[in-house]
Formats: structure tokens, sequence, C-alpha cells
């Protein structure tokens, strides 16, 4: 009994042996392009941002309230997740709204900004409002894709400018 027990398992593992190249094989062959290889391709593909050309202090300014758009993104979305409407109503409308474009403005340094580059930070802030004004319907089918347009804003204006 014990010697079958033994055989048994012996023959499981020379079958995962067998399978187991074959398998990795198989997965290799489909297998989705890395975050690296992802990377390695955008940096081939010509860049056709607008460079901004403003100076390293302004620069500096706009980086600092672009990561602080990001932590807003990711704190709309975290209170969301815990049904926490009132939080991401505040963030949306403190950290994302029209009240952020003053500070932001601040932290430029007085630097000017191309026409479509001004419309399109206007753009984010109004879809960052509107987005305050759907959270307080609890509603996630209203107030996903008000998320999704607010994110949009982030990459189109990402598609078209660098510093
Ligand atoms: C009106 C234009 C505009 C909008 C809208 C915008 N960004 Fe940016 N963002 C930029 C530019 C320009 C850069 C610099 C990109 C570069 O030079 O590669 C940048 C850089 C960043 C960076 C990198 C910061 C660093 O430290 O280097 C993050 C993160 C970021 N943005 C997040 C966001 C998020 C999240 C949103 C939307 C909630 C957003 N941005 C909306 C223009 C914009």
């Amino acid at each position: 009994m014990r010697s079958r027990m033994i055989r048994l398992v012996f023959s499981g593992f020379a079958a995962f042996l067998i399978l187991a190249p074959l398998v990795n094989a198989q997965s290799q062959k489909g297998h989705k392009p890395s975050t690296s290889e992802d990377a390695i391709h955008t940096l081939s593909r010509k860049d056709t941002r607008v460079p901004l050309g403003i100076t390293p202090a302004a620069a500096a300014g706009l980086q600092l309230t672009m990561r602080e758009h990001l932590e807003a993104i990711r704190d709309i979305v975290a209170a969301l997740g815990q049904q926490d409407f009132e939080r991401a109503a505040k963030v949306a409308h403190d950290e994302l709204g029209f009240p952020k474009h003053h500070q932001a403005m601040q932290r430029e340094d007085g630097a000017t900004f191309p026409p479509k580059y001004h419309e399109l930070a206007m753009a984010h802030h109004q879809a960052a409002e509107d987005l305050a004004k759907v959270i307080p319907s609890k509603d996630l089918r209203t107030i996903l894709p008000q998320l999704d347009r607010t994110i949009e804003v982030c990459v189109a204006c990402h598609r078209a400018y660098q510093l």
C-alpha cells in the first residue's frame, strides 16, 4: 500500500517534470510584452509632444502639482471603494477642481502656457468639478464615467505636451 503511494507520487512528479517545460513554452508563446518592453516601444516611437519651455523653477512647481494630482486620483478611487462619497467629492473639488488651479499658478512662477494647454488645464478642472457634483448621487454608473472623463483629460494633455 505504502509503496503504491510512493510510486503514485513519483509518477506524478515525473509527469510534472515532463509537462512543466511544455506548459512554460506555451505560455511564453502567447506572452504579453512586459512593461519594460512596452517602455522601449514607446521610446522608439517619435515623440511629437510640444515642449512647454518653462523655467526649471516653474517646471518643479508643475511636477509637484502633477504628483498631487495622481495622489488625488488614488484618494478618490480609494474613497469610492470605501463608499465614503463625501470624502471622494471633497478631494475631487479641493485637489483637482478650480481651487487647485490657483495653487498651481502660484507654483508655476509666472510662466505662460500655449492657449491650447490652458484650455486643457481648464477642461481638466471642469471635469473634476463635474465629478464632485455627481459623486453625492452615490451611483457608480454615473460616477465612474465622469471619473473616466476626468482621467481622459490628464491623458490628453500628457499626449500633447512635455516639459
Ligand atoms: C494641461 C495639461 C496637463 C493636465 C490636464 C495634466 N497634466 Fe500631468 N503633466 C503635464 C505635463 C506637461 C507633465 C510633464 C511631462 C513630461 O515632461 O514628460 C506632466 C507630468 C505629470 C506627472 C509626472 C510628475 C513628475 O514628478 O515628473 C504626473 C504623475 C502627472 N502629470 C499626473 C497627472 C494627473 C493624474 C492628471 C489628471 C488628474 C494630470 N497629470 C493632468 C501636463 C498635464
